[in-house]
């Protein structure tokens, strides 16, 4: 399988790698920046710029097997959020090996992947991956049938801190809250949301660009988009650490997951043809710069 994608390599800029537990997996380096994406789940587990800190956390206890998502880096949440009965949680997309259309290295410096969704030839669901400075992630899904598609979509992206307790996450004040360890609907005050305990919030119409402040790291994480109403925030905190199988006891105290997508109430209804793009920019700067 490793040897059937050698043919999208780029010679000093993209390597085709056999990754954990033997999987095919990109590296690639830019001028500014390393990354690394494995094609089960077209899952992004790694983005850092060089001479800084990982932007990206990833568990070092994740599970790279067939049938099981990877914990960390984003997982891409499609065609639904949560579980379903009978169902995979957050989608099948994250679990499938998706088709690697190409590879190119762009005027300018930047590197791009593009994949595909093996098709059920309801909808077409290509997903690029553009390494930079900055790196930029974008979902395209067309309706492809003679009726209106539904679907809900999420890049589950888990974020390196150095510390969850002291950041600060800024830009969701006056979004409307979803608040599912309490089980209330709340209106996000102006004051920076913290972390101090479980936290799994939807933020539905909520399409502003947050800021994840880290003073344990010196930087603001940007996450900008478009085509997004949704954020979700969550940090699975101590029990529930100690719960999961493929999540170090500690390792709470190292990430967050601010997410970008369109869930429950804002999911995505295309009409036959119809097509939509969810994009994510990710960049970090120096803490007052
Ligand atoms: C978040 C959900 O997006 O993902 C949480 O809001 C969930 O409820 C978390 O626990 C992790 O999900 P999973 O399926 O990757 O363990």
């Amino acid at each position: 399988m490793i040897e059937s994608l050698k043919q999208h390599e780029i010679p000093g800029r993209l390597a085709i790698v056999e990754g954990k537990s033997g999987m095919p997996a990109i590296r690639i380096e830019t001028d500014w920046s390393t990354a690394e994406i494995y094609q089960h789940g077209a899952h992004v587990t790694s983005f850092q710029t060089k001479g800084g800190a990982p932007v990206l956390f990833m568990s070092g206890e994740s599970l790279f097997q067939s049938g099981k998502a990877i914990r960390g880096g984003v997982p891409l949440v499609y065609p639904w959020f949560g579980g379903r009965e009978g169902s995979p949680a957050h989608g099948f997309a994250r679990l499938t090996a998706w088709d690697l259309l190409e590879t190119r290295a762009m005027p300018g410096g930047a590197v791009r992947v593009r994949f595909r969704l093996p098709s059920d030839g309801a909808s077409e669901v290509v997903y690029q991956v553009t390494v930079a400075a900055a790196l930029t992630l974008e979902l395209m899904v067309r309706n492809l049938g003679a009726e209106d598609f539904r679907f809900e979509s999420c890049l589950h992206t888990y974020f390196n801190v150095g510390s969850a307790d002291a950041i600060g996450l800024h830009g969701l004040a006056g979004d409307r809250c979803v608040d599912l360890v309490a089980a209330r609907e709340f209106v996000q005050g102006p004051e920076p949301v913290r972390i101090t305990s479980e936290t799994d919030r939807i933020y539905q119409d909520s399409t502003g660009e947050v800021g994840i402040r880290d003073p344990s790291l010196g930087r603001t994480i940007h996450v900008r988009k478009s085509g997004s109403r949704s954020t979700v925030v969550w940090n699975p905190w101590i029990d529930k650490s100690i719960r999961m199988a493929d999540f170090g006891d500690e390792e709470y105290r190292r990430m967050i997951c601010v997410e970008s997508g369109n869930v429950g109430e804002n999911a995505v209804v295309l009409p036959p043809g119809g097509e939509a793009v969810l994009r994510v920019e990710i960049e970090t700067s120096p803490l007052d710069g």
